[in-house]
């Protein structure tokens, strides 16, 4: 477990203690659902791979009891408006709350200050990073010594995501999403993510997959990942890991943002492996034959006005970064 890289100190928790956690954003190698649930999810079958764009929290102890949530000047996600204090019902003071079994909260407060670059409502999981440090952060500066298994627990509760923005790595996650397993795979694989200015709406998404797949009569299965991308992430070969990206949220995103098909196809085009929809979108994940690769395409696309920037995974998951 990262987190216990740092010990907590010895003596009570005390306002003013800090510490500074960092999260990463997620891409899905394959994300194949079923069918719409009774209660309203879809179960999934998805890879998650955990990328080095991550959200970094430093989480202080305050004397007043009460969760303050700033985002910081230094942000670089799109859609991220500096400096904006966030409402109490944000993921990041429900992870605070749902922690909070005793009541640290009614005896001193946290600030949270997030620095934002995983893209808001971008379908790489910034919100349940940000959660997921969140947990990490309370559990040190409580002393609650939390098990994995306890911290999963809570995660859970958050979100789908949030479970695997704790582990990172690259991993198979079924049910919801949220029950995870680790996948070997060799070596890191190189991306070029081209962000939207604008977000995509989780729910709105899935809606679009039912809508869509009900007018062409599908029916579909229990979801499955592809033994094919399996073993291509097992062996390490990156041109037959982009044969077997899939993504089952793709044709509803690019439904409800047209733009999208177009800039995949332009990205393909100008020598993308494989471009696809992240999650649930618009981040468009772009696979790159290698490191330079990734990094001459997006100086190309930055040069043609795309916003995107390179990325690579597997990276850690949430994990205390500095104390002070
Ligand atoms: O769990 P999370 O808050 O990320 O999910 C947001 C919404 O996305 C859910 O309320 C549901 O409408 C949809 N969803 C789904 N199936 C999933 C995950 C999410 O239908 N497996």
């Amino acid at each position: 477990m990262p987190m216990l890289r740092f010990t907590p100190p010895d003596h009570p928790p005390t306002p003013g203690e800090k510490v500074r956690v960092r999260a990463p954003g997620k891409i899905n190698l394959a994300l194949e659902a079923g069918p719409k649930e009774p209660s309203g999810y879809h179960e999934l079958a998805t890879v998650f791979l955990a990328v080095d764009l991550y959200e970094d929290l430093t989480v202080t102890l305050t004397e007043e009891p009460g969760i303050e949530i700033a985002i910081s000047p230094a942000s670089q996600a799109y859609g991220a408006s500096s400096s904006t204090p966030l409402g109490d019902d944000n993921l990041v003071a429900q992870a605070a709350r749902a922690l909070d079994s005793n009541g640290y909260l009614d005896t001193f407060g946290l600030h949270i200050e997030i620095t934002k670059n995983v893209p808001i409502a971008g379908g790489m999981a910034g919100g349940s990073a940000d959660a997921a440090a969140t947990l990490v952060a309370c559990d040190y500066l409580w002393r609650l010594n939390s098990s994995r298994e306890d911290l999963d627990a809570v995660a859970r509760e958050l979100g789908a995501d949030v479970p695997f923005c704790l582990l990172g790595g690259l991993a198979l996650g079924v049910g919801r999403g949220d029950q995870l397993s680790p996948i070997l795979s060799r070596g890191h694989t190189h991306w070029a993510l081209i962000f939207s200015d604008k977000g995509l709406s989780t729910p709105k998404v899935f809606a679009a997959l039912d809508r869509l797949r009900a007018e062409r009569g599908e029916d579909p299965g229990r979801p499955e990942i592809s033994r094919e991308l399996l073993s291509a992430l097992n062996h390490g070969d990156v041109e037959e890991i982009a044969a077997y990206l899939n993504n089952d949220l793709q044709a509803p995103a690019v439904k409800l943002d047209r733009n999208l098909g177009g800039v995949m196809n332009f990205a393909e085009a100008m020598g993308a492996l494989r471009a696809i929809i992240s999650g649930s979108g618009p981040t468009i994940a772009c696979l790159m034959d290698g490191e330079e690769d990734a990094h001459e395409f997006v100086a190309e696309l930055l040069e043609q006005n795309v916003n995107a920037l390179q990325a690579s995974g597997p990276v850690p998951g949430a994990a205390i970064i500095a104390t002070n």
